[in-house]
């Protein structure tokens, strides 16, 4: 019975999910973001229209789900309260289904500062971020240092938290950074000027979301990013500063494990990264070139070319069992049309050695390189392929082969960027 589901980026983000769980948000009461916060890009294409999505859920597009935003999102209200405007002027109803979490950490303009000169000081070991505030929000969340939804009700009380806060962070800024100091009237403003948009979308999101799993609804929990920049268990420190495997779906939302019923992992069928740190299938050929171009990867947040590479299952079989991923759906299968050969990387060498599994460090996995696989290509479309038999028969041998390894069995075939462009073969709702 899959009532509850998870959809998990299974590489370095940008697989598709935002797609995915626009698809599987049909079959959905309600979609709970639960981890990450506006440096996510989720791209739905659904009737000849693009609607890139940061902070709302992707099943926003589906009149009468709810949409939750649960405490483990940084939240940027501004960014958020912009994200609003732009749905509904698009004529896009989110009255009483646009749902936040009181417990959840403001982003706020200092951290936004923090992360940029960061970066801006690491010089040539900058991870590459998106520049949001991100990993600042997060390092004040488990400081015990935020400001929540929840305190924007009392803003004497932000004020008083502010004092004991900025003079901290303009230490660092000034002296360590080189940047400006931060204003606490600036940060009191802007605490004022989203509070009247942001309170009344605030709910107790733990007692929604165990309300709906006993009265029989479907949830579908959306991860951000992917499990390779895991803050844990990705390619630390090249991460994003949040978990973002399946595990992290319920202290991010407020229910215990027994609640997931089944979690999607959703790669591409090939490999793609944006910002700093180590790919070991990564392409500097024509068949890159390929990938970036057929696959238009740039990224849906900075605009940054994404770095495309082949398959890495000695990754993917790691990311399976750290999700206790049920299905997985491989998606931009058209985008490798007309390659002569394809590539699956099946184990790493490292210092002469054969590695069948991830080595320790971000290091380590930058010296090694990729032991492949290679298959023969298909020149044929996959585009309109409406079952797994429309397939060309070197596609479906590919999938087959990637099933084989990962040992996951392949749910759902995305081929091309529409809603409807699937090939379905278990839908996780079908099972409840
Ligand atoms: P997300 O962050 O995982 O939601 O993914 P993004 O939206 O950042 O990036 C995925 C990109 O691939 C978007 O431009 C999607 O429109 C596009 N896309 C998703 N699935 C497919 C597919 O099967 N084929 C093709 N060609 N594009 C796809
Ligand atoms: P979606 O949800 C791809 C990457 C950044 C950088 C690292 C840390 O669209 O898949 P951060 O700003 O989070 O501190 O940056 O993580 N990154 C993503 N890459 N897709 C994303 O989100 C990403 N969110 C963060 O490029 O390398
Ligand atoms: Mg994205």
């Amino acid at each position: 019975m899959a009532k509850s589901l998870v959809v998990i980026g299974a590489q370095w983000g940008d697989e598709g999910k935002g797609k995915i769980v626009d698809f599987l948000t049909a079959r959905a009461d309600a979609v709970v973001r639960f981890q990450g916060g506006h440096n996510a890009g989720h791209t739905l294409v659904t009737g000849g229209k693009t609607t890139v999505l940061h902070l709302i859920p992707s099943g926003i597009l589906h009149p009468g789900v709810r949409c939750i935003i649960g405490n483990g999102v940084v939240l940027a209200a501004d960014a958020l309260i912009k994200e609003m405007d732009s749905l509904t002027a698009e004529g896009v109803d989110l009255e009483g289904r646009l749902l936040v979490s009181d417990a959840c950490p403001l982003i706020m303009p200092y951290h936004v500062k923090l992360d940029q000169a960061r970066e801006a000081a690491a010089g040539k070991s900058a991870i590459g971020t998106t520049g949001r505030g991100i990993g600042p929000a997060y390092e004040d969340k488990t400081g015990r240092r935020s400001i929540r939804v929840g305190d924007l009700r009392d803003l004497a009380w932000c004020r008083q938290k502010l004092e004991s806060v900025l003079p901290g962070h303009n230490v660092v800024l000034q002296q360590h950074l080189g940047a400006e100091p931060v204003d606490i009237e600036e940060s009191m403003q802007f605490l004022d000027s989203v509070a009247e948009r942001i309170l009344p979308l605030v709910v107790d999101v733990p007692e929604q979301i165990n309300q709906s799993l006993s009265s029989g609804q479907r949830l579908l929990f959306e991860g951000a990013q992917g499990a390779l920049l895991d803050v844990d268990h990705g390619t630390y420190p090249f991460v994003t500063s949040s978990n973002t495997l399946a595990g992290a779906a319920c202290a991010g939302s407020g229910c215990g494990p027994t609640a997931i019923d089944y979690v999607l992992g959703i790669a591409k069928a090939y490999t793609t990264r944006v910002g700093a740190g180590p790919f070991p299938t990564e392409l500097f050929d024509s068949d890159g070139d390929h990938l970036g171009r057929r696959g238009n990867e740039f990224g849906a947040t900075t605009g940054r070319k994404r770095r495309c590479g082949w398959f890495d299952a000695v990754s993917m079989r790691r990311v399976a069992y750290l999700n206790s991923m049920t299905g997985l759906c491989l998606t931009k299968i058209d985008v490798m049309d007309g390659l002569d050969t394809v590539k699956i990387c099946m184990a790493y060498e490292l210092d002469g050695k054969r590695l069948d599994s991830t080595p320790a460090t971000a290091a380590e996995l930058e010296r090694c390189k990729p032991v492949y696989e290679e298959m023969p290509g298909w020149q044929e479309s996959t585009a309109d392929a409406a079952t797994f038999a429309d397939l060309p028969a070197n596609a479906q041998a590919y999938i087959k082969r990637l099933e084989d390894i990962v040992k996951v069995p392949v749910d759902i075939i995305s081929t091309g960027p529409e809603r409807e462009k699937n090939i379905i073969i278990n839908n996780p709702f079908d099972q409840s």
